[in-house]
């Protein structure tokens, strides 16, 4: 792994760092370009912008690791907030759901982790939404995938993220390829040992590419999430020969990142969904944001120095 990567991941994790930057005023505008807010309303006001343009958008309020079932609830409360105020605003038909289940208690119990997440499917259904769970660090892999396993039985909808840098992840995707599934294929955002994962950015790509071969292949909804302009044509390229037709598949990037190309994929047709991160727990999730790429942490250390 990078250096520079594996430093801002260890920062992640560390609280000092986490208390510096969570108060200083400027690093809070910066954060603003990757999470949309603290509150559901401005999580509601982000998500019209962007269905306005064409855009679908999942949302994901911001908490990880709760070891302590009253947090657990905060979050699941949040979600039934925002689905309401979701459905009240009229963007349930565009807008979804991605939820952690380390933030409902997965950690704590992972039967407490399926409860909670059942209430938001409930709550999500009745909106007319789906969900989707994120996929974590990979020591969480099978559980995530053993709450997905029952909470499919009820809402066959829901859907789960699959890791191109995991090297079991090409026979999660044979086996969730299947019709009603829904897949989101993303590299992957968490610092893992070589025994687990692929190391070398080119051997992640390949086999992203081979998880999209084998999804597109499927009768499952794959959907796509990176911002990688060569991953993008080459969906595009193997979407064709598979003839999928645009609306059976789709795009995913996060919010703030190549807001333009986001908006030039939809022009030309193509479902693409806005992931939006909002909610107070924003530390952990900006610090992989830019582990990710240099240049956003450039730019966010010369706006911490400038104040
Ligand atoms: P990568 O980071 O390699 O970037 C490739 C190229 O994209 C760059 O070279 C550049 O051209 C372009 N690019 C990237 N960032 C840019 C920027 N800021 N501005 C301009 N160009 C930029 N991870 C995880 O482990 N679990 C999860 O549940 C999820 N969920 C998730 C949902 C969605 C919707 C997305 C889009 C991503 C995730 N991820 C995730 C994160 C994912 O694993 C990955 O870390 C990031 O998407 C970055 O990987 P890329 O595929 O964009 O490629």
């Amino acid at each position: 792994m990078n250096p520079l990567r594996a430093l801002i991941l260890a920062a992640a994790g560390n609280n000092g760092i986490r208390r510096l930057v969570g108060t200083a005023p400027v690093s809070r505008d910066v954060v603003r370009r990757f999470v949309a807010g603290e509150s559901t309303s401005e999580a509601v006001t982000a998500t019209s912008a962007l269905v306005a343009d064409g855009l679908t958008v999942t949302l994901d309020y911001l908490g990880e690791d709760t070891t302590d079932r009253e947090l657990a609830e905060v979050t699941v409360q949040s979600y039934l907030e925002l689905l309401d105020q979701l459905h009240s605003a009229g963007l349930s038909g565009s807008a979804e759901v991605s939820v952690k289940l380390s933030a409902v208690g997965q950690a704590l119990d992972e039967r407490l982790a399926l409860d909670n997440a059942s209430r938001i499917c409930a709550a999500a259904e009745q909106c007319g939404t789906t969900v989707t769970l994120d996929m974590e660090d990979h020591t969480t892999t099978d559980s995530t995938l053993r709450v997905l396993g029952e909470l499919r039985r009820s809402w066959p909808w829901v859907g789960a993220v699959l890791q191109a840098y995991l090297r079991r992840t090409l026979d999660d995707c044979r086996e969730l390829a299947g019709a009603g599934s829904r897949v989101r294929l993303c590299k992957g955002a968490y610092k893992e040992p070589e025994s687990v994962a692929y190391q070398a950015p080119h051997e992640v790509d390949l086999s992203y590419v081979r998880c999209a071969n084998t999804l597109l292949q499927g009768d499952g909804y794959p959907m796509f999430a990176t911002h990688d302009p060569r991953l993008v044509g080459i969906i595009d390229e193997r979407a064709r020969w598979h003839d999928r037709k645009p609306g059976t598949y789709e795009y995913q990037m996060l919010y703030g990142i190549r807001p333009e190309e986001q908006l030039r994929l939809a022009q030309a047709g193509e479902t693409v969904r806005v992931y939006i991160p909002y909610g107070q727990e924003w530390y952990g999730y900006l610090m992989r944001r830019l582990a990710e790429r240099p240049a956003n942490t450039a730019f966010f250390l010369r706006a911490l120095a400038s104040k």
